[in-house]
């Protein structure tokens, strides 16, 4: 049982940390208040972090702006934390009720292809691309703060096995990533294009791959 002392030396070391955090954006300057004003729905060039002198300051905000796509709804409602694909803008659950499966693709009988083509059905809002299926439950990003989610990234045992070369090709490239920018049927896209996000992690890759702080948001 935590003594009357241990306690009230707990809450003051707890205030202590309270204030150290609401002191710091005093000290160092915040990515968002050197760089210059982006929209929602656009991304920063990487050119525009020029302004960050310091290499692993550069790359912290770069992969800052990466997480603003990495944890748009259309990305992350398919990298979710549990075992059914979530949909719409506020982390609503997939309806029809459908699950994960052993391999991420449905269940036998109700497959994610059994709806899913390889494009969007306009006229029945069913959003298709080439091998619809779900990130494995390793690569879920739903709940987690960008730096969890940059860790995660790097880690050759929760990324695929993909080198950051890899990670920077299949962001630029891969078709459901690619469907996040054409989510058809009045879906909103992600911030930017996807040759402007894969420019922005090659350039974070480039930077040295640096995690921005836990409680950093973009
Ligand atoms: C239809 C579902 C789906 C959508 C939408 C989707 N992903 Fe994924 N994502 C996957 C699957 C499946 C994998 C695992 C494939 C692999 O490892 O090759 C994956 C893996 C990844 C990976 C590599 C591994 C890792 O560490 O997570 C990255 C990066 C990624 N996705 C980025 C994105 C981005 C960015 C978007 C949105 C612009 C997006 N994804 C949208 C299904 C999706
Ligand atoms: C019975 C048909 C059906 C099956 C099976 C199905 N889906 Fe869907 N899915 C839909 C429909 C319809 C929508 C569109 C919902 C809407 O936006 O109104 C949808 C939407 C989604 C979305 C939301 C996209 C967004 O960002 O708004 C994701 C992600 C998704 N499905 C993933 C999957 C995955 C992964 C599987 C397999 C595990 C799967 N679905 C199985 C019919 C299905």
């Amino acid at each position: 049982m935590p003594s009357p002392l241990r306690t009230w030396a707990s809450v003051l070391v707890l205030l202590a940390a309270a204030g150290c955090s609401r002191r710091q954006p005093e000290s160092t300057a915040r990515p968002s208040d050197v760089l210059p004003p982006v929209g929602p729905s656009e991304l920063r060039a990487p050119e525009a972090f020029g302004v960050i002198t310091d290499r692993a300051d550069r790359s912290r905000a770069l992969f800052l702006e990466a997480s603003r796509v990495l944890l748009h709804p259309r990305c992350a409602n398919c990298h979710p934390s549990g075992d059914t694909p979530l949909q719409g803008t506020e982390w609503q659950a997939h309806y029809p009720p459908v699950l994960r499966g052993p391999e991420d693709r449905g269940v036998v009988g109700l497959e994610c292809t059994s709806c899913h083509q390889d494009r969007n059905l306009e006229l029945a809002r069913v959003p298709g691309a080439p091998n619809w299926h779900l990130a494995p439950l390793e690569m879920a990003w739903v709940g987690r703060t960008p730096r969890q989610v940059c860790e995660q990234l790097k880690d050759r045992k929760r990324n695929g096995g993909k080198t950051l070369a890899q990670i920077v090709e299949h962001n630029a490239h891969d078709e459901l990533v690619g469907w996040g920018w054409a989510p058809g049927s009045g879906r909103e896209p992600a911030p930017g294009t996807q040759e402007r996000f894969g420019a922005i992690v090659a350039a974070w890759v480039e930077t040295g791959a640096e995690c921005p702080p836990e409680e950093a948001k973009p």
